[in-house]
């Protein structure tokens, strides 16, 4: 969408959950804001920090030195009762009353709607930038802390692998992702799982029995399966449970949690950013809005908003197939 309002004023902040790599797009955002003349000011806390006016002033000096820092300087958090559209209305009164002419939203799917909803309710010009590290978000390759999540993971499994080794042992690793198996699929296949349970493709537990008693019978003595957390974080133990009654299999369980949302971002993570970041406040200066920014095939693209978060982006089965036919 085009809009016609003059750019004096951008806002930029960080809603749902963190994302390492969030602070290098803040830092794009800001830099090519302010180094364009335009004024940047950072919204605290998210949704609920643009409901108690946290709006602060941001220089290119205090981007210093945070490109290679973890999680958010300026805070991110859940805010549901802006769902409400009079909630909405008095963040657009806030907003508005600060000067701020137009925002950049760094988030997943439930952030886009509520920037989706700043623009279509009070002609409040956003660009989303998806951060997030399950990669579920349409429109874009990856997403901002994704790379990280998955090396993080990968880091874990290699640990868990030697021990596994060891004493010949079956292990069920549990990462993150709610809805999406996209770090369930990425660490499956880097970490030579036998076999990777993503929400949206669900593995007949009878199947995996199989497969792993073949692999015994072949002298296979230790195995990794991963899954994602799926609705109810704990799954890995559910999944265990089962194994041993249904095939005296005794797995034992790792779940690696929040550990997956933090840290330095990689080099990844910090480009793809910077990226998004600087074409985010680009298509502003251009008058556009209601943009969601991503990579497609290395160039930085954008889709409608709406688009980027009522479109579902499924687990790639390709990477689950091969991860299960390699791991024989
Ligand atoms: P993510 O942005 O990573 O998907 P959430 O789903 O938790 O994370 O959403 C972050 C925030 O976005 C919510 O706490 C809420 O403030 C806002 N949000 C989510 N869904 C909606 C919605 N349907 N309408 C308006 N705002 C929403
Ligand atoms: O950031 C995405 C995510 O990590 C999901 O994979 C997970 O289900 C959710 O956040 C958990 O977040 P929180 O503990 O902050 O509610």
């Amino acid at each position: 969408m085009k809009f016609n309002q003059q750019l004096k004023k951008i806002a930029v902040y960080t809603s749902g959950g963190d994302a390492p790599g969030m602070n290098a797009a803040i830092r794009a955002v800001t830099r090519i804001g302010i180094n364009s003349g335009l004024e940047v000011v950072g919204v605290l806390g998210g949704y609920s920090g643009m409901l108690e006016s946290q709006f602060q002033t941001l220089q290119l000096r205090t981007m210093a030195n945070i490109i290679q820092r973890g999680g958010t300087i300026l805070k991110t958090g859940r805010c549901p009762e802006f769902q409400k559209p009079e909630v909405r209305a008095q963040a657009a009164r806030n907003l508005q009353a600060a000067g701020i002419d137009a925002a950049v939203c760094i988030g997943g799917d439930g952030s886009y709607t509520g920037a989706h909803a700043l623009w279509t309710e009070h002609q409040i010009p956003v660009i989303g930038v998806p951060g997030t590290i399950d990669n579920d978000i349409y429109g874009t390759d990856e997403t901002i802390g994704f790379d990280t999540a998955v090396n993080t993971a990968l880091e874990a499994i290699d640990k868990i692998r030697d021990t596994a080794d060891s004493h010949d042992r079956l292990f069920i690793v549990e990462v993150m992702g709610r809805d999406s198996g996209f770090i369930a699929a990425a660490v499956g296949l880097a970490g030579g799982a036998e076999e990777i349970f993503a929400p949206d493709f669900p593995v007949p537990l009878e199947k995996v029995i199989e497969k792993i008693k073949a692999g015994q019978a072949k002298g296979k003595r230790s195995s990794i399966l991963i899954t994602a957390e799926g609705q109810k974080p704990g799954r890995a133990y559910d999944l265990a449970e089962q194994l041993r009654k249904r095939s005296g299999l005794d797995a034992k369980v790792c779940i690696l949690g929040h550990q997956q949302r933090g840290g330095a971002p990689t080099a990844n993570d910090r480009i793809l950013a910077s990226r998004l970041g600087a074409g985010a406040v680009q298509l502003l200066l251009r008058g556009e809005c209601d943009l969601a920014v991503g990579v497609q095939g290395g160039k930085v693209v954008a889709i409608p908003l709406e688009e980027a978060f009522t479109k579902e982006k499924h687990t790639p089965q390709d990477i689950l197939q091969l991860a299960g036919s390699l791991a024989t």
